[in-house]
């Protein structure tokens, strides 16, 4: 089998990552480590999150992945750059489209919504300060979303009361873009859209990272140009039915493993 694509993230929230980059790049194979037991990361400690970061980085490259894709917010700005220093392969990671939304902007406002070990890292304050000079970033934590979609929650009760209770202080402000700086939220813009004005723009990075991943990959030399029926692996660490449900292939195969 050809070197897979490996990807990672706190849980079931990459995949919205992973539907992107196999639009993108169909020839490639997949393997997918889904950290739910461990979920959400982005309440952990810089090192905690470090930790799993390597260890999920480990398994990845045990299993042959040419490329890594760190498809959780919260593991890119706390632990890309010790991954990009300690190991030999290509890692992409997800920062918040902060630069999308500041050029979208007519308010001046842009909402982003991320959990705390985003908001709180030094990464993101970069992007924001390089990004958005002249806009105001109002920073919301989303603290319960992850929890709830890893439960499959998403179009529950207690869903919409939490995120009405995260978007009215900032629709109060006059935010015109709503930032998804968490890979787990792009499965709450059906829920969103019900929710938010109509005039308010959803912005989230899938597309632009699956762009960014054929680019390293072309650059390397490790595009697959071939044809034929790729494969995609799924590893999970708690229940399988939830994964499934999010990626609704039949082709690809979900498992449980114990890491
Ligand atoms: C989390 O595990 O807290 C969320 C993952 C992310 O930041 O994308």
């Amino acid at each position: 089998m050809a070197k897979p694509i490996g990807i990672f993230d706190s849980g079931v929230g990459g995949t919205s990552i992973w539907k992107e980059v196999v639009k993108m790049l169909p020839y490639e194979n997949t393997i997918y480590l889904a950290d739910s037991a461990n979920a959400p990361y982005g309440e952990k400690s810089e090192e905690e999150i470090l930790r799993l970061s390597i260890k999920n980085t480990e398994l990845l490259l045990d299993k042959g992945c040419k490329i890594i894709l760190v498809a959780c917010n919260t593991a890119t700005t706390n632990a890309i750059d010790y991954l990009r220093s300690h190991y030999d392969v290509p890692f992409i990671g997800i920062e918040p489209a902060i630069k999308p939304a500041a050029l979208h902007t007519r308010t001046k406002k842009v909402g982003v919504l991320a959990t705390k070990g985003t908001l709180s890292s030094s990464l993101f304050h970069n992007t924001s300060k390089l990004y958005a000079e002249g806009i105001t970033v109002l920073e919301q934590e989303g603290k319960g979303l992850v929890e709830l979609i890893e439960a499959g929650k998403i179009r529950s009760k207690e869903m919409k009361t939490l995120l009405n209770s995260f978007l009215q202080p900032m629709l109060d402000q006059d935010i015109d873009c709503l930032v998804l700086g968490c890979t787990h939220y792009p499965y709450l813009i059906p829920v969103l859209k019900e929710m938010l004005p109509s005039n308010i723009n959803i912005i989230d990075s899938g597309e632009a990272v699956a762009r960014q991943t054929k680019a390293v990959l072309e650059r390397n030399h490790l595009l697959e140009k071939g044809q034929g029926n790729p494969k995609y692996m799924f590893y999970t660490n708690t229940d399988v039915s939830v994964i499934k449900e999010l990626i609704d292939r039949t082709s690809a195969q979900v498992s449980f493993l114990d890491f």
